[in-house]
């Protein structure tokens, strides 16, 4: 594994993570992989992600099948560290119909091994909220994380079960009553019903069924066929639930390493991470945030970024590039290839700003720090120091070369090379899927 790809080596197997809070347009960046890809691959989180493909002016959002699907020869796979909501999936499949895409096993295959999203995960996740109040998470409520705590706790339901009508039953029966209680008796919440849960879940299974298999041997049939492979993340390193900024996390590892876990492919299997990053900074929910702007700038960047959640449309914080907060992504994930998104979005600025360090003076961070540190606490006691770049005027949306980039743009995104220590292999200049400027072969063929 390691730096930029040269013609002769592209890396065949590529894990595709966010390396700051989620959102920095990995749904688009794995559809332009795609097209080299055999196998697209989610390993993690469920349908918490909201993934914004733009084809031909047209948008779709995928929550849980892989953002790989809009490119006919590639093969998407929902693997074993997902956590699937049966309910969610078949609208999506619909959805995508809707679209004029016919979703068969041959385009997509759901590990049978996946944890399912019951409703009430879905309950617990908006009981156990609503009483946190102010201090809450903000989750998108979702029913993450009480299915991956049923997952750890060894009494999750998967799809293996689902299929299963005998074993769904007992399962429900052994379960059922202690979620009633929690949902009920703590919560005063309405309960759900042995009866509701098994009409619910019949029909559901019956049209999943077709789609469900092995997908770990599935996987290494790929790998001894030599097809390339992308594992397509959700989420973003900083809402990894151990190196984010707990307990505002997510319920699942994000980094890159959670893609082996998450497929039961080997980490010898792997040849290149590309770490996604916006070229500035946003974050939805609950949680420390240094490089936040609370003033007219913030704002001007979500509107100009249109940084609303596409899973739940809630609006998304925005600030600076924090450079510090990307070098420690990199670390965590192994990055060797960055992706640089929403460049388009800071043209027009007069002054740009660059997090790149932390104020030790104004926090308990020792000088030398280069991680975050444990507490949310602390972290929300960061202060970042900043540099100045001067920014560009021109719209850039139509810019497909280096080249033609203006210098000052050219300067910033090679200012972030050298902070963060790894090469920037493609830039996005606009949310359709040809508004890219290629720099790697990984990414195809860099126009002159
Ligand atoms: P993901 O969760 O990482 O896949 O990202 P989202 O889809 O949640 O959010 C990214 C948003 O930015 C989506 O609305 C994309 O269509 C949009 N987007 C992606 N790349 C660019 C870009 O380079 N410029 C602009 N203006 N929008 C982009
Ligand atoms: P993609 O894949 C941005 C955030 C939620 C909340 C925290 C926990 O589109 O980048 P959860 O429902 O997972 O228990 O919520 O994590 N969150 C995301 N933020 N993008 C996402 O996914 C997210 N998935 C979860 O807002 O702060
Ligand atoms: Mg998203």
């Amino acid at each position: 594994m390691g730096g930029p790809s040269t013609a002769a080596a592209i890396p065949r197997n590529v894990i595709v993570t966010g390396l700051q809070w989620g959102d920095e347009g990995k749904g688009k960046v794995v559809d332009v992989l795609a097209r080299r890809s055999r196998l697209v691959v989610r390993f993690q989180g469920g349908n918490n992600a909201g993934h914004t493909l733009v084809v031909d002016g047209r948008k779709l959002v995928l929550h849980i099948v892989p953002s790989g699907i809009l490119n006919p020869d590639t093969r998407c796979v929902v693997a074993n560290g997902v956590v699937v909501d049966p309910q969610v999936l078949c609208q999506e499949l619909d959805d995508l119909s809707a679209w004029g895409v016919e979703i068969g096993s041959d385009r997509l295959v759901i590990s049978d091994q996946a944890h399912i999203i019951m409703p009430y995960h879905r309950t617990l996740d908006s009981c156990r909220e609503a009483v946190l109040g102010g201090d809450k998470i903000g989750t998108t409520q979702k029913g993450i994380g009480p299915c991956y705590e049923d997952k750890v706790a060894r009494r999750g339901l998967r799809v293996v079960d689902l299929l299963d009508p005998d074993a769904l039953r007992r399962h429900l029966q052994a379960v059922l009553p202690d979620k009633n209680r929690q949902i009920v008796d703590w919560y005063g919440d309405a309960g759900h019903t042995l009866d509701d849960l098994l009409c619910w879940a019949a029909p559901l299974a019956q049209r999943l069924r077709p789609y469900v298999a092995d997908t770990v041997s599935l996987i290494h049939q790929a790998k001894a066929d030599h097809q390339p492979m992308l594992f397509e993340g959700a989420q973003g390193t900083f809402l990894d639930v151990d190196h984010g900024t707990y307990p505002f996390v997510t319920s699942s590892n994000t980094v890159a390493g959670q893609a082996c876990a998450g497929s039961g492919i080997g980490p010898t299997d792997i040849h290149a991470v590309v770490g996604i990053v916006k070229a500035y900074t946003t974050r939805v929910g609950a949680g420390p945030f240094p490089s936040e702007l609370h003033d007219d700038l913030g704002t001007h960047l979500r509107d100009i970024g249109h940084e609303y959640g596409a899973t739940t449309g809630r609006p998304r914080r925005c600030g600076w590039f924090d450079a510090t907060l990307v070098k420690h992504g990199v670390r965590l994930n192994g990055t060797t290839h960055l992706v640089l998104t929403k460049l388009d979005v800071l043209s027009g600025l007069e002054t740009l700003q660059i997090g790149v360090g932390y104020d030790s003076s104004a926090s308990t961070l020792p000088a030398s720090a280069s991680a975050l540190p444990a507490s949310a606490e602390a972290v929300a006691a960061v202060v970042p120091t900043y540099q100045s770049m001067p920014g560009w005027t021109q719209d850039i949306t139509a810019c497909r070369t280096w080249k033609s980039l203006p210098a000052t743009a050219r300067a910033y995104v090679q200012r972030i090379e050298s902070l963060v220590g790894v090469p920037v292999a493609m830039i996005s200049v606009g949310p359709g899927r040809k508004q890219v400027i290629v720099r790697d072969p990984l990414f195809g063929v860099a126009p002159d």
